[in-house]
């Protein structure tokens, strides 16, 4: 009996999407042949939702593997709004288990971040046949030990980390870089340790900005004339720690500064009196080719998705456990962020090289 299978990308886009749509599809067709049928939903659940999807064939799948992006398309459409019918009339969760059977599909696979495995649950739990694979540069999907897309952003931002050493140095500047990473630690606590950061701030660790300065100055007067922070995106320093995310977004408005980046930009001069500057890479970190590392990664895990499907295990993410690739139900990993805690090697390891942490 043939098998359609449907594969959406969804989210933020990263390095190594394509390279697993290639191995998803590589293997099916070895193991499958001419008894499996792929089919590419266009833009993430808005394919599904508006049943804009496209046949594919052997050949779409080559060239893939060193490719950035998704041919597939990719949005964000909320988990929130999933249930919600808007201005627009249309009920989204029907629409995607009505297009799921007019299109005629045996298997949804869903590559994304944390979002897509809320909705790939909810879709799950509505009796659709759906497996996830894990993508983010920002590492954080529980259950598995690392995600594709993220060792690729964190070969970038080591780079971006770098290059500003250079200039850092030369000038006798505070750096002060952005990095990705949502709500984690994650890409600043690598790249920050891969480039040899002397500060590295992450949300799981509130900062507390006495502990910044004294940082930079115990370098100064060890004769060290520049320093470099490596800020994740989503910090925020001790005191906000213990406000509502609403009041202190607030607070960083009425004060014209949006995230803690340009914040400890904006006083470290004031603090310090050393020339200061901020450096944002942004999407830069999710651009481009994936890395050696990433490509082997997509290959496993997409072709291990292939196996799944052929065995019909369905309600299951694929994850990498302890260097094996192994499968979660969807249900245990929906809902969930892995954090970077206080017993990851990496944080044992910045306090051994006397690396301030904030
Ligand atoms: O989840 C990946 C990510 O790049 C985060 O690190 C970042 O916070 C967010 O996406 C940016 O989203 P957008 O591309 O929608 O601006």
């Amino acid at each position: 009996m043939k098998k359609r299978v449907g594969i959406l990308t969804a989210g933020g886009d990263c390095p190594g999407l394509n390279a697993t749509i290639r191995g998803v599809a590589k293997a099916l067709y070895q193991r499958m042949e001419s008894s499996v049928e792929i089919v590419g939903i266009r833009n993430g659940f808005s394919g599904l939702i508006h049943c804009d999807y496209m046949e594919m064939e052997d050949s779409d799948f080559s060239n893939l593997l060193t490719r950035g992006g998704t041919i597939l398309g990719t949005a964000r459409t909320p988990f929130k709004m999933m249930r919600v019918v808007e201005e627009d009339g249309i009920d989204k969760l029907a629409n995607m288990k009505n297009n799921y059977a007019k299109i005629g599909l045996d298997a949804l696979l869903c590559l994304g971040g944390n979002g897509t495995h809320k909705t790939a649950h909810l879709l799950s739990e509505e009796g659709l046949n759906v497996i996830g694979l894990p993508k983010t540069i920002d590492n954080d999907i529980w259950g598995t030990d690392v995600t594709f897309g993220f060792h690729t952003a964190v070969d970038i931002a080591t780079e971006v980390i770098d290059r500003i050493h250079t200039t850092a140095s030369s000038h006798h500047r505070i750096m002060v870089i952005e990095l990705m990473g949502n709500k984690t630690g994650w890409l600043t606590l690598y790249s920050g340790i891969a480039g040899g950061a002397d500060i590295i701030l992450i949300p799981e660790m509130p900062y507390d900005m006495n502990n910044v300065v004294k940082a930079i100055e115990a370098r100064n007067a060890s004769g060290k004339s520049f320093s470099i922070l490596a800020v994740a995106e989503g910090c925020f320093d001790l005191e906000e720690s213990r406000m509502k995310r609403k009041d202190w977004m607030e607070q960083r408005k009425k004060n014209g500064y949006t995230n803690a980046s340009e914040r400890i930009t904006l006083e470290l001069p004031q603090i310090t009196g050393f020339e200061t500057r901020l450096a944002v890479p942004g999407h830069i970190q999710r651009g481009g080719t994936p890395s050696a590392y990433d490509r082997i990664l997509a290959t496993q895990f997409g072709t291990y998705a292939a196996q799944l499907v052929e065995n019909d295990q369905y309600g299951v993410t694929v994850a990498m456990k302890n260097n094996l690739i192994v499968s979660n139900p969807l249900g245990e990993v929906a809902g969930k962020t892995k954090l970077v805690t206080e017993d990851c090697d990496l944080i044992s390891v910045a306090r051994r090289m006397g690396l301030s942490l904030g």
